[in-house]
């Protein structure tokens, strides 16, 4: 690989995933590391094998599935770690074990109570161990932007000649800024025998806004691997953003004198992807995917623009997948302009899947003059989504206003065929559509958070209800879209139910794997 060429270590679906209320199930991450393939990035963090049976499914699952980037499982110092993440990694075609542990004076007294030399023995013996399994190891020195610089240097000495292949550098509390940072790499580069041999790597959290510009500052010292997520999801503040640190070196080559292998055009695509999946919404203002990114308000700016584009704009928003237009589809377009439409997306469906999205299409665009493609990715999404479900919605009424009483009457399917119906009051007409299902299914959950947004443009746009509740102590996500925000929402909230109950029959039957499939994350 050229010296230039940088390598892109996405941790969305592990780091990322670490976001509160980012939590995933399997059909997601899937869709997620198959996004990232088709991205570029050179290597897929896919979780931590040995954290829960959901984690070590889902990296067993995409080491056979995604094919492209190496396919990386997270494990500590310790033998089970090392050998259930080479358990979930052992199919993929390019493997690695990701191995960590502490090592700043802060951790080592107060979350490890170990000294120097246990901290020393441990990553030592555990990269060993790993390296009997795998030929591509990467070792994290957690909480290294705070560890004693000559400490430090010892630990990657001592790794390195264990075997290690890359050599991370976490700042995991976000607390450098660039220039130390980058002097901590180049101490590294200067004083580590062997280190000419490994690639060294940028892990930067965005506690104080810095992630992006601590990970440039390392790569002015050398850093090849950059570690970052979609959205800059992930813990607290997040990750270095994905798409900030590709854009800056794509826009800046003229300054980094580096390149990277993603398709930069895929980037506004695999972010919605990402914020569709979990349910956090992308700033208005966030740079590079923002919905403002690349809008002109001022005056003086639109008619710099009108003149010269170059006036005001250092990047295309083609060059991030934004297009001018969105507008691709209407009522009269046929399965053939569809089905390229979805392949330019960067989904893969088979023809019996196309033929849903096909059919889910034609009735939309009874309803709504102009689809964008946000309203074929949200068609696209609920097929490849579609699983077994307990209860369906057949029809619902409601009506709410000042002065009345809110109430909403709805009628479900039960998967055993029978129709139910009940009706009930609620403080607004939400609440009464919400308390009636909960009444007819006999499931009782405890909503946290619940958010509309819209998918598109134009007062027919679609809407997205997002809905987070909490069942039996477990946290629960549905989502749902419909031109009809109330649809919208009562077929999230059943979602959520239908996952509750599926949830409970996988404990009695856990070998059902195609409800494992939904429930799962
Ligand atoms: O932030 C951190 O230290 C990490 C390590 C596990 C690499 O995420
Ligand atoms: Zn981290």
């Amino acid at each position: 690989m050229k010296t230039n060429r940088l390598i892109i270590f996405d941790t969305t679906l592990r780091d990322g995933e670490q976001s509160p209320g980012a939590s995933m199930n399997l059909a997601e991450k899937l869709e997620i590391a198959h996004a990232l393939a088709e991205l570029g990035v050179d290597v897929i963090e896919a979780g931590f094998p040995i954290a829960s049976p959901g984690d070590f499914e889902a990296v067993e699952a995409i080491s056979r599935q995604v094919t492209g980037p190496t396919i990386c499982g997270l494990a500590r110092c310790h033998a089970e770690d090392i050998d259930r993440a080479w358990q979930a990694l052992k199919d993929a075609a390019k493997p690695r074990i990701h191995v960590f542990l502490a090592t700043s004076a802060i951790h080592r007294e107060f979350k490890l109570h170990m000294d120097k030399a246990e901290i020393l023995r441990r990553t030592v013996e555990a990269v060993e161990r790993a390296k009997k399994r795998c030929a591509d190891i990467e070792f994290s020195p957690e909480d290294a932007a705070r560890t004693e610089l000559d400490f430090l240097a010892e630990v990657v000495e001592k790794v390195i000649a264990a075997g290690a292949t890359t050599i991370n550098i976490p700042d995991t509390v976000g607390y450098a800024v660039p220039s130390q940072y980058a002097g901590a790499i180049r101490f590294l580069k200067e004083n580590v025998p062997g280190i000419e041999r490994v690639v060294l790597s940028a892990h930067c959290h965005n506690d104080l806004g810095l992630a992006v510009a601590n990970s440039l500052a390392a790569l002015s010292e050398g850093a090849r691997q950059v570690e970052c997520t979609i959205n800059g999801l992930g813990e607290r503040a997040g990750n270095c953003a994905l798409e900030e640190i590709v854009m800056a070196i794509k826009t800046r080559g003229d300054y980094f004198g580096l390149e990277t292998g993603v398709n930069t055009r895929r980037l506004a695509a695999t972010s919605r992807l990402v914020s569709r999946v979990t349910g956090i919404a992308v700033q208005r203002n966030k740079a590079i995917v923002g919905q403002n990114a690349f809008a002109h308000e001022a005056g003086i700016h639109q008619d710099g623009m009108l003149k010269e584009r170059s006036t005001y704009e250092i990047m295309r928003p083609e060059d991030v997948g934004l297009h001018q237009t969105e507008l691709v589809l209407g009522k009269h377009s046929g399965r053939h302009a569809l089905r390229q439409r979805i392949r330019d997306l960067g989904f893969h469906l088979d023809d019996q899947q196309l033929q849903k999205v096909f059919d889910g299409f034609k009735a939309l665009a009874d309803r709504k003059k102009d689809i964008y493609d946000a309203d074929i990715e949200v068609l696209a999404e609920s097929v490849l989504h579609s699983g077994p479900v307990v209860w369906t919605l057949e029809a619902l009424t409601c009506s709410g206003g000042s002065g009345s009483v809110p109430h909403a009457a709805v009628v479900l399917w039960h998967q055993d065929g029978t129709i139910h119906r009940d009706a009930s009051t609620g403080d607004g007409p939400l609440d009464a559509v919400f308390k009636t299902i909960e009444r007819i299914t006999g499931v009782d959950i405890k909503l946290s958070e619940f958010q509309i947004r819209s998918v598109t443009v134009g007062e027919d746009a679609q809407g997205e209800a997002h809905i987070e509740a909490e069942h039996k102590g477990r946290v629960l996500r549905g989502r749902a879209v419909s031109t009809d925000i109330i649809e919208a929402s009562a077929l999230a909230f059943l979602q959520v139910i239908n996952r509750a109950l599926l949830r409970d029959q996988l404990k009695l039957n856990p070998q059902t794997e195609a409800v494992k499939k939904v429930v799962s994350g």
